[in-house]
C-alpha cells in the first residue's frame, strides 16, 4: 500500500502502484476538487502539484509519487484564499467551472517561480489547460491580477521588515 502525503497529511492508500493518482484522490480520499476530463494527460482538469511541479494526476501512477509532497486544490491555501483564488472570484473567471481547479493549480506553479509574468509567458504556461467554455481571456486577467496582488503584498511585508 503506497503511503502518500497529500495536503500535508500522510496516509496509506489501498491501491496498486500503477493506479492513477486521480482515482485515489477522488474515489478513495473523496477530494473532488480535482476533476476527471480526458483521462489521458491532454486537458489539465486533473492538475495537482507534486513537489511543487504541476502534474496530470490522471496519468501519474501513485507508485511514482509515494513519499513526495502532493498538493490538491483543497490544500493550495488553508482557507481557499490564495491570491489566485481571490483573483478568480474578482475576475469572475469560471463559467461551468469544471476546468478551473486545474487552471488554478497550473497557474500557481507559474507565480511560484515568476512573480511578474508577461502575457506571453502566461499564455505559454497555461497552454495545455483546456477550457470548453473559452474563459481564456479572464484566466489571463486573473493571473495578472494575482501576480500584482502578490507583488504588492510582498512589498508591504518587505517595508514592514524594513
Ligand atoms: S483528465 Fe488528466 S489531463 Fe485530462
Ligand atoms: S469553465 Fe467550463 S470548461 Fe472551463
Amino acid at each position: 500500500m503506497p503511503e502518500l502525503t497529500i495536503n500535508g497529511r500522510a496516509q496509506s492508500v489501498d491501491a496498486t502502484d500503477d493506479t492513477p493518482l486521480l482515482w485515489v484522490i477522488r474515489e478513495q480520499l473523496q477530494m473532488t476538487g480535482t476533476k476527471f476530463g480526458c483521462g489521458k494527460g491532454f486537458c489539465g482538469a486533473c492538475t495537482v502539484h507534486v513537489d511543487g511541479v504541476a502534474v496530470r494526476s490522471c496519468s501519474t501512477p501513485v507508485g511514482e509519487v509515494a513519499g513526495k509532497k502532493i498538493t490538491t486544490i483543497e490544500g493550495l491555501h488553508p482557507r481557499g484564499e490564495h491570491a489566485l483564488q481571490k483573483a478568480w472570484i474578482a475576475e469572475q473567471v469560471p463559467q461551468c467551472g469544471y476546468c478551473q481547479s486545474g487552471q488554478i493549480m497550473q497557474a500557481a506553479t507559474l507565480l511560484a517561480s515568476n512573480p511578474n509574468p508577461s502575457r506571453d509567458e502566461i499564455v505559454a504556461h497555461m497552454d495545455g489547460n483546456l477550457c470548453r467554455c473559452m474563459t481564456y481571456p479572464r484566466i489571463v486577467k486573473a493571473i495578472q491580477r494575482a501576480a500584482a496582488d502578490l507583488r504588492a503584498s510582498n512589498e508591504t511585508a518587505g517595508a514592514r521588515r524594513g
